[in-house]
């Protein structure tokens, strides 16, 4: 199959999936039942899953086969066809949904086999911006202050125009602090760092040039498969809080548990990117259920062919 016939092919079965995970999660929304509203989108996605043209492995998931029933790392999912690499966040911000806030959302990325990194379920550190400036002008080994003058300077603006966008979490209050003193602009998330690092894809859009911080590292390769779309720049580090993690780590196939990974480790191969609104957010409106179905807007961003769509589907209800 051509490349891009596999980026036309992967993107329906991506849209597909998000949508009707944010379907089944958007009638959950405000009901304060966090894992009721993932358990609902999990199944929903993959049931798509299930009937869509491909032979699907799941590297991405909802946890090992021992903690997840379905979507677990290392399940195999698909009516046959082209074998696919699979990383999901059925409903990435949980909370978000469960208290109707904005930016929950459905996330999917599919690769050719082996062009997604296997990421432990555990923190990544990481730094990221948008497309348009030279390779390497972020580092995560340099400090939040200096990559932000380095980010003000090629965007040719002062550093109080360069807004940051960080999960609101006490681990941070360093990051803060230095990026405080230096008189760069921050935006504090609750939850839902995939859409973070996207926003920096889109700075006009979102207002956000530059993400830090960590955030699980299943959700900085979804990120990362957004970035490589989208042509920006991103780093992450795994971030093994105990041995048994760093153990887990390294049997994922992570020799050197403290590498900074490149964004080609953590997306090695073409990669389709696609993520669902549930709630209204910063980049996409959430779920509308009308007289005549469900109204779901998403993103599809396809580095097979290079296109990146904007789809707004009406579902008739089941
Ligand atoms: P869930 O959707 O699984 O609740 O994750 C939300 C999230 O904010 C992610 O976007 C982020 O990577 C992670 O949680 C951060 O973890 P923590 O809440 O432990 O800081």
């Amino acid at each position: 199959m051509s490349k891009h016939a596999t980026g036309l092919l992967l993107s329906q079965i991506a849209v597909a999936a998000t949508e009707a995970a944010a379907i089944a999660c958007a009638r959950l929304r405000g009901f304060g039942r966090k894992n009721d509203a993932d358990q609902a989108a999990v199944d929903a996605m993959r049931t798509s899953f299930q009937t869509a043209p491909f032979s699907g492995k799941v590297v991405i998931g909802e946890g090992e086969i021992d903690e997840a029933p379905m979507l677990y790392i290392g399940e195999e999912v698909g009516a046959g066809g082209i074998k696919v690499d699979i990383a999901v966040d059925p409903l990435e911000g949980t909370k978000l949904c469960a208290n109707d806030a904005p930016n929950a959302m459905t996330v999917v990325a599919l690769s050719l086999e082996g062009g997604l990194l296997h990421a432990p379920d555990m923190y990544m550190d990481k730094i990221a911006i948008g497309p348009g400036y030279a390779p390497g002008l972020i580092d995560l080994d340099l400090s939040p202050a200096e990559n932000v003058m380095r980010l003000a300077k090629a965007k040719g603006v002062p550093v109080s125009d360069i807004r940051a966008c960080l999960l609101d979490r006490d681990r941070h209050a360093k990051i803060i602090d230095e990026l405080r003193s230096l008189g760069a602009s921050i935006r504090l998330i609750p939850d839902g760092d995939v859409a973070g690092v996207f926003w920096t894809t889109e700075t006009t859009r979102s207002g956000i040039d530059i993400y830090f911080g960590s955030g699980g590292a299943p959700e900085g390769v979804l990120a990362a498969a957004a970035i490589r779309c989208a042509g920006g720049q991103m780093q992450g580090r795994l971030l093994p809080e105990t041995e048994a993690e760093a153990a887990r780590a390294r049997a994922m196939g992570h020799a050197d548990v403290s590498k900074k990974l490149t964004l080609d480790d953590m997306v090695p191969g073409d990669v389709v990117f696609a993520a669902s609104g549930v709630t209204d957010g910063s980049m996409f409106e959430g779920v509308r259920f009308e007289a005549g179905g469900a109204h779901v807007d998403t993103l599809v961003w396809d580095s097979f062919s290079g296109r990146r769509s904007r789809v707004r589907s009406v579902w008739p209800y089941a």
